[in-house]
C-alpha cells in the first residue's frame, strides 16, 4: 500500500501497487493493483527493464508506504540540548542554553559528534529532507553538509549570520565578515554536490534583532543574485516583537506605511521586507503573532510559514494559526525546531500541529473571536497535518513537485512503515505478518480502516515504525 497526500484534502491509498523508481531515483511508473507477475511480464518489459537488474522492495502485509517528511526548521546544531529548556522563554533561552553550545561547536570533533548524530536520528525518524540551521562557524557548517551528503540526506544548509546583540563570544565581528564566511560556505556546499541534488546552501541570517538592517540587506542581495533560498525566524515571542520594533524604527529601515507592509512600517515582516528578505524562497519559521498587514505582506511576497508547534509549546511563545495562514494563502510546512523544539520528530511536530490547532480553535471561541462553527474550523485533520509534512515542505525548501508525494515524474523519498499487527491470540505477530514485532509502537487489530491506521500512527507511532527510508532511491535508513 502506498499513502500520499493529493491535496491538504486527500489522502490517496493505493493498494497492491507498485512503484517503479529508475537509477536516478525518479519514479517513472506506477501501477495499482499490481501483482509481482503483471509488474515482471508487462511493466518491466514496457519500461525496458532486465528482471536481474531490478532490485524489488516487498512491504510486508499491514506495511505501508509514506513520502518522507520534510522539516523545515531544525538547528542541527542545537541537538545535544534537545528536551533541555526548563521554565525558559525565547529570549532568555537563547542566552542560557542556546549560544553557548553552538559556540561550542566550533571545536570540529564535536561539531563533527553533533552532527553526525542529528542526520542519523533524523533519517531514522523519516525525515528526507531537512532546512537546517548550523552555527556562525563555517567550518563546522561545511562539514554538517558534507555528512548530509555522505547519508543521502537532502538538506539545505545555512551557516548562521548574526552581527548585533548577541554575546561578545559568539557574534559575527561586521557584515562583511558575515558574507565572507557565508560565501564560503556556499563554495564549498556547491563543490561538495554541484548538481545541488543532495545538499544546497541556503543564507541564513538568525533573526532581526540579531541582525543590522545593513546586514540583512546584503544577505538579501545575494540570496537575489545566486537564486537562493533563504531562512529565518519571525514573530515567535512578544518580548522579540517588542524588540524588534525598538530596534528597528521607520528611520533604520527607511520603511513608510505603503499598503504592500499593511500600512505598519514596523511591524516584523516589514522590517525584513525593507531588506529584501521576504520572496517566494523564503522560510519563516514560526510566525505566531502576525498580524493581518503583515500576513497580507507575506501572503504577497510569496514567503513560506514553518509551523514549530513543539518548540512553540515548549518555549510557551503561542499558538500559531494555521488554518488563520491557509485562508490567508499563505504556504505552511512543518518544522521541528529543534532544540526550542524537543522532538527531531516530524512525526511528533505532525501530531503537536492537530492538537495545537485544537487550543486555537478552543481559545478563539472561549475568547468570543469566533463563533462554534468558525472555531471549530480552526482544528486541524491528520490528513492536513500530513500535508504540511510533506508536500508543504516540498514547497517551502524549493523542491515541488520533485519530491512530497508518489507521482511519475517525482523522485523516490519515502518511507516503509509498519504498525504491530496483533493476532487472534492477543499477541503481537512477527513481522512476517506484517507486524513490528515488538518493535512497534502502533497496535492494529485488523479492523481498523486505512485511514484510522494512518490515525493511529500520527497519534502513537514514533521511529520504531519506520523500518526503511530512502532518498532520490537510495536507501538511507534501515531500521534493524
Ligand atoms: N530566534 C532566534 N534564534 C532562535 C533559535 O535558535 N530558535 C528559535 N526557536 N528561535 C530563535
Ligand atoms: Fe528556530
Amino acid at each position: 500500500t502506498f499513502v500520499h497526500s493529493k491535496s491538504l484534502a486527500e489522502l490517496e491509498f493505493l493498494h497492491d501497487g507498485a512503484v517503479f523508481v529508475n537509477e536516478s531515483g525518479a519514479i517513472v511508473a506506477i501501477e495499482e493493483s499490481c501483482d509481482e507477475a503483471k509488474a515482471k511480464k508487462e511493466i518491466f518489459s514496457r519500461l525496458g527493464w532486465a528482471e536481474t537488474d531490478v532490485d524489488i522492495v516487498r512491504a510486508k502485509n499491514g506495511q505501508f508506504f509514506f513520502p518522507g517528511f520534510i522539516d523545515t526548521h531544525i538547528h542541527a546544531s542545537q541537538y545535544p540540548n534537545a528536551g533541555i529548556f526548563g521554565q525558559s522563554t525565547l529570549l532568555d533561552w537563547l542566552n542560557t542554553y542556546t549560544f553557548p553550545l553552538e559556540a561550542s561547536l566550533a571545536d570540529p570533533a564535536k561539531a563533527r559528534r553533533v552532527y553526525s548524530r542529528v542526520v542519523r536520528r533524523t533519517l531514522a525518524h523519516g525525515t528526507t529532507c531537512a532546512a537546517y540551521y548550523a552555527t556562525i562557524d563555517a567550518a563546522s557548517t561545511n562539514l554538517l553538509a558534507d555528512l548530509c551528503f555522505a547519508a543521502g540526506q537532502r538538506a539545505l544548509i545555512g551557516r548562521v549570520c548574526m552581527d548585533q546583540l548577541s554575546p561578545d563570544y559568539y557574534r559575527d565581528a561586521s557584515p562583511e565578515a558575515v558574507m565572507a564566511a557565508t560565501r564560503q560556505t556556499i563554495d564549498h556546499i556547491r563543490a561538495v554536490d554541484p548538481q545541488m541534488e543532495i545538499v544546497r546552501p541556503i543564507i541564513t541570517p538568525r533573526f532581526a534583532p540579531a541582525c543590522s538592517i545593513d546586514l540583512m540587506r546584503q544577505l538579501a542581495n545575494l540570496a537575489n543574485e545566486q537564486n537562493l533560498p533563504i531562512q529565518t525566524h519571525i514573530s515567535e515571542n512578544v518580548n522579540e516583537i517588542a524588540l524588534v520594533k525598538s530596534l528597528f524604527p521607520p528611520s533604520a529601515t527607511g520603511a513608510a506605511p505603503s499598503e504592500d507592509n499593511g500600512q505598519d512600517a514596523t511591524s516584523y515582516a516589514a522590517v525584513y521586507d525593507a531588506a529584501g528578505l521576504l520572496t517566494e524562497r523564503t522560510i519563516l519559521a514560526h510566525a505566531v503573532h502576525l498580524t493581518e498587514g503583515e500576513a497580507r505582506l507575506v501572503a504577497r511576497r510569496g514567503a513560506k510559514v514553518s509551523h514549530c508547534p513543539c518548540s512553540n509549546s515548549a518555549l510557551g511563545s503561542g499558538a500559531a494559526r494555521v488554518r488563520w495562514f491557509l485562508d490567508r494563502g499563505i504556504g505552511c510546512s512543518l518544522g521541528s525546531d529543534v532544540s526550542g523544539g524537543y522532538s527531531p520528530s516530524v512525526l511528533e511536530a505532525a501530531r503537536a500541529a492537530v492538537l495545537v490547532s485544537r487550543h486555537v480553535a478552543q481559545g478563539a471561541a472561549a475568547a468570543g473571536r469566533a463563533a462554534q462553527e468558525e472555531a471549530d474550523r480552526q482544528k486541524l485533520s491528520v490528513k492536513e497535518v500530513l500535508y504540511l509534512a510533506t508536500r508543504g515542505g516540498a514547497e517551502a525548501v524549493g523542491l515541488a513537485p520533485k519530491v512530497g508525494g508518489f507521482e511519475v515524474g517525482m523522485e523516490w523519498d519515502a518511507q516503509l512503515v509498519g504498525l504491530c499487527a496483533v493476532g487472534e491470540d492477543g499477541e503481537v505477530e512477527g513481522t512476517e505478518n506484517g507486524g513490528g514485532g515488538d518493535d512497534g509502537n502502533v497496535d492494529v487489530f485488523g479492523w481498523e480502516s486505512w485511514p484510522d491506521r494512518i490515525a493511529k500512527w500520527v497519534y502513537t507511532g514514533d521511529d520504531r515504525n519506520t523500518k526503511k527510508v530512502w532518498v532520490k532511491g537510495r536507501l538511507v535508513h534501515e531500521r534493524k
